[in-house]
């Protein structure tokens, strides 16, 4: 067999890749193997920052295609006409953990997809929850330090998860989601996932409506509880990884249905809460389902670092069709996925294979920078205004412009009710499921501080008196009876 010859970075043959080179057979090691440094000094660099949030994941690609007519609402090319089939990349991830930690634990799971449009690519980032912990991006960071590390221990705290709970009462519906069998999903192709966020659909007659994206699993749900969930952790802690790239491979792809909600635009100035507000769900029965088409999942990534690792997501990625909402969450994230890129990856992480548009050119006048591996815009003009031919603005890009008035200020959202919607959710389950829910919560607040518990129990007794109490009781917890 006539194997291809191992060369340096710079491409020369290496001579030895079993032997360094030496002083004399027990001499010592010589600063002249370049082979040798080369290969040490790469080596420690094969580590590069991993997500803040959402470290574990698995990535797939596959292809969306329209199966109804949404064009009457959006002009996004995407989305254009029935049959048309847009190229996906996605990526499922938990969120606490990091890059080791073990898939089947209790946390939210990341679902973000990125279209390769002929407008450039569309990232939908979103998870399997439909809302979120918080409703104020201000708040991520404190919310996100208390479900890592505790600083002095470096152990998981949930002193710090249930005193940031109780005192931010915004959590109550995402965390009855999180301590429900939904919080152990037993891989990603069980799970729905959720834009969450509201976001703008405007057609071509520049009307525009509010959107809310669902996608539904076409493998149905299901789920792990907490004993599973715990036994798979330590005997298969790549569980969810392995079963997404195994059923690919065997020809088992995954597919899940999208749908969409549609609000008229003036209905958000008198919805009976603010539609914009993340940890609140909009009623199917004022605004049903509409389905949109089916995303399937049907070639595994060659590489994990270059396309899994590499990927970057980020909501601020939308194509014309498509805009944003007041969504303050979603108004903060829109600054930090690009940040936390250019952190991560570099500031042309945008020419990596698995970012850079599939179908669509890039053209613009930024030049220059670290690992810029491309041609790097060759001789072409690299301002604008100019007179020779570079790439200008379109007017068909322009979006909807939303009328705001008000004063600047930091304001928080005007509606209060976080009971309503985690307490309806409470009582639409099943008898056991609520025993599974009140039992993972006692769980985990076993041994919390008593005052913190006293403030959480209070939360649940307002969104469903029973459930309250029967957290209280198990936590041995006296509660007075509301009146
Ligand atoms: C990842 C920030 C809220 C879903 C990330 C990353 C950051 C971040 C910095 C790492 C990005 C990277 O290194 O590539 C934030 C902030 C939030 C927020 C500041 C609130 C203000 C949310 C919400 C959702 C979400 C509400 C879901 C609805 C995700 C997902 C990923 C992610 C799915 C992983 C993306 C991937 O697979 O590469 N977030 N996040 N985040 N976030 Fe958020």
């Amino acid at each position: 067999m006539n194997n291809k010859p191992i060369t340096t970075q710079s491409g020369a043959p290496v001579y030895d890749n079993q032997n360094s080179k030496t002083a004399g057979s027990r001499g010592p090691v010589l600063l002249e193997d370049v082979h040798l440094v080369e290969k040490l000094a790469h080596f420690n660099r094969e580590r590069i920052p991993e997500r803040v949030v959402h470290a574990k994941g698995a990535g797939a690609y596959g292809t969306f295609e329209v199966t109804h007519p949404v064009s009457q609402y959006t002009k996004a090319k995407f989305l254009s006409e029935v049959g048309k089939k847009t190229e996906v990349f996605v990526r499922f991830s938990t969120v606490g953990g990091e890059k080791g930690s073990a898939d089947s634990e209790r946390d939210p799971r990341g679902f973000a997809v990125k279209f390769y449009t002929e407008d450039g690519n569309y990232d939908l980032v979103g998870n399997n929850t439909p809302v979120f912990f918080i409703r104020d991006p201000l708040k991520f960071p404190d919310f996100i330090h208390t479900q890592k590390r505790n600083p002095a221990t470096n152990l998981k705290d949930p002193n710090a998860v249930w005193d940031f709970f109780s005192l931010s009462p915004e959590s109550l519906h995402q965390l009855t989601i999180l301590y429900s069998d939904r919080g152990t999903p037993k891989d990603y192709r069980h799970m729905h996932g959720f834009g969450s966020h509201t976001f703008q659909w405007v057609s071509a007659e520049g009307k525009a409506v509010w959107v809310k994206y669902h996608f539904r699993t076409d493998q149905g749900i299901e789920n792990f509880t907490r004993e599973e969930a715990a036994r798979v952790a330590g005997e298969d802690p790549d569980s969810a990884t392995r079963d997404l790239y195994t059923s690919i491979a065997e020809g088992n792809f995954p597919s899940w249905t999208l749908c969409v909600q549609i609000m008229p635009l003036e209905d958000a100035d008198h919805y009976k809460f603010d539609p914009f507000d993340v940890t609140k769900v909009w009623h199917y029965d004022d605004y049903p389902m509409i389905p949109v088409g089916r995303m399937v999942l049907n070639r595994n990534p060659e590489n994990y670092f270059a396309e899994v690792e590499q990927v970057a997501m980020s909501p601020a990625n939308i194509v014309p069709g498509i805009g944003y909402s007041p969504d303050k969450m979603l108004q903060g994230r829109l600054f930090a996925y690009s940040d936390a890129h250019r952190y991560r990856l570099g500031t042309n992480y945008n020419l990596l294979p698995v970012n850079r548009p599939h179908i669509a050119d890039v053209q613009n006048y930024q030049r220059d920078g670290a690992m810029r591996f491309d041609g790097n815009g060759g001789g072409s003009v690299n301002y604008e205004p100019n007179s020779f031919n570079g790439p200008t603005q379109l007017d068909s890009a322009k979006g909807y412009h939303l009328p705001v008035s008000g004063t600047a200020e930091s304001t928080p959202y005007q509606h209060d009710d976080h009971y309503t919607q985690p307490g309806d959710l409470y009582r639409l389950m099943s008898p056991d499921e609520k025993e599974r829910l009140i039992d993972n919560i006692v769980h985990s607040m076993t041994g919390v501080d008593e005052t913190i518990q006293r403030r959480q129990i209070e939360h649940f007794r307002k969104a469903d008196e029973e459930w309250g109490n029967r957290v209280a009781s198990l936590l041995n917890i006296a509660v007075k009876a509301n009146s």
